[in-house]
């Protein structure tokens, strides 16, 4: 089997998936592909990146305590999958890995088609979610997983994280997506965000569904903490539609103030940002022919986002949207169901 899984970067709605707000990434034409050929008790494979190999015994209790710690991903799998055979192979990526562009959901969405999932990309995103959470202990969102399992070429992901919903935008031929690394690795990041999971479930637990919830609403959360990280949900969630309408009407400058607006938020509200991606933000907002630029993913390190116009000497990556996971047999594919 060979399963192909794209990385992703998000372009607005960002903290909102685990309280089912909305999301707006799309999926990257950078990918991590996984070969396997079926058979064994146990799973092996072996990346170009690692110097250890990850093998994982089809019965593995405790995904998060296995070695080295990439294998933790693969014993994810493993434990949610539970297939009934193993297999032998290989990992390559072209995603830069700790940056912040779901470098471990395409391991695990590829492991999980490589080792025969055969369910629809719901479904898979949904397992893939799972496996992650075995493997880190830390309880995401589900954006990461659709984004890798369901893009669509050419266009972003409106994502709807109460129904799962997923409504593609094309993306514009006059805007390129800019994707640069502040340098910072993001893998401090996971009692950060199981913290800012925790603030928002506190702050629902006394508005309801933030989701749901009015900017009226916020005056009653007495915890000033609390009520900077719901204004933030309830904020950013209304910018990820304006974002979407501004995208479908090709309002570029309108849209480049909504990411601007985000960030500003992620730094002062939800407090996620770092002085070197605050930098890189600015430096560049500040580049010709740039729209706008945001922090994206959990934060605390990782990339930046821009959208510019096609030319611009912006810094970093220019990056496509991709379509979702491929698994086949051979060289092809097949997407999920
Ligand atoms: C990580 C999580 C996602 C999401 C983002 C923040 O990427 O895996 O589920 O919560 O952070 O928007």
């Amino acid at each position: 089997m060979i399963a192909v899984a794209p990385g992703r970067v998000n372009l607005i709605g960002e903290h909102t998936d685990y309280t089912g707000g909305f999301v707006l990434p799309m999926a990257i034409d950078r990918h991590t592909v996984v070969e396997l050929t079926t058979g064994g008790t146990d799973v092996r494979l072996h990346s170009d990146l690692e110097a250890e190999a990850a093998t994982v015994a089809l019965d593995v209790a405790e995904p998060s305590a296995v070695h080295p710690q990439w294998a933790r991903y693969v014993a994810g799998v493993v434990a949610d999958l539970r297939p009934t055979r193993g297999g032998r192979g290989t990992v390559r990526t072209t995603l830069p890995v700790g940056a912040g562009l779901s470098s471990s959901t395409a391991l695990v969405v590829a492991t999980t088609m490589a080792l025969g999932f055969t369910g629809s990309a719901l479904e898979l995103a949904l397992a893939c979610r799972r496996a992650e959470e075995l493997a880190s202990g830390v309880s995401s969102g589900v954006m990461d997983q659709l984004a890798s399992t369901s893009g669509v070429a050419g266009h972003a992901l409106l994502i709807d994280c109460t129904t799962l919903d997923i409504s593609p935008v094309p993306l514009p031929p006059e805007v390129e997506v800019v994707v640069a690394h502040s340098g910072q690795s993001r893998r401090v990041a996971t009692s950060a965000y199981a913290e800012r999971r925790a603030q928002c479930e506190a702050a629902a637990l006394q508005l309801g569904p933030l989701r749901q919830a009015s900017t009226a609403d916020l005056a009653t959360l007495t915890d000033p903490v609390l009520r900077r990280r719901a204004r933030h949900v309830l904020n950013e969630n209304e910018r990820v539609l304006a974002f979407a309408e501004c995208l479908s009407a090709g309002m570029l400058a309108d849209a480049g103030e909504l990411m601007s607006a985000s960030h500003a938020s992620l730094r002062d509200d939800f407090e996620v940002s770092t002085p070197a991606l605050d930098s890189l933000v600015e430096r560049l907002s500040s580049t010709p022919g740039v729209y706008g630029a945001r922090l994206t993913g959990a934060g605390f390190g990782g990339c930046v986002v821009a959208l510019a116009a096609p030319g611009s000497p912006a810094e970093g990556w220019r990056m496509t949207a991709a379509a979702g996971a491929t698994v086949s047999a051979g060289p092809g594919g097949r997407s999920p169901a």
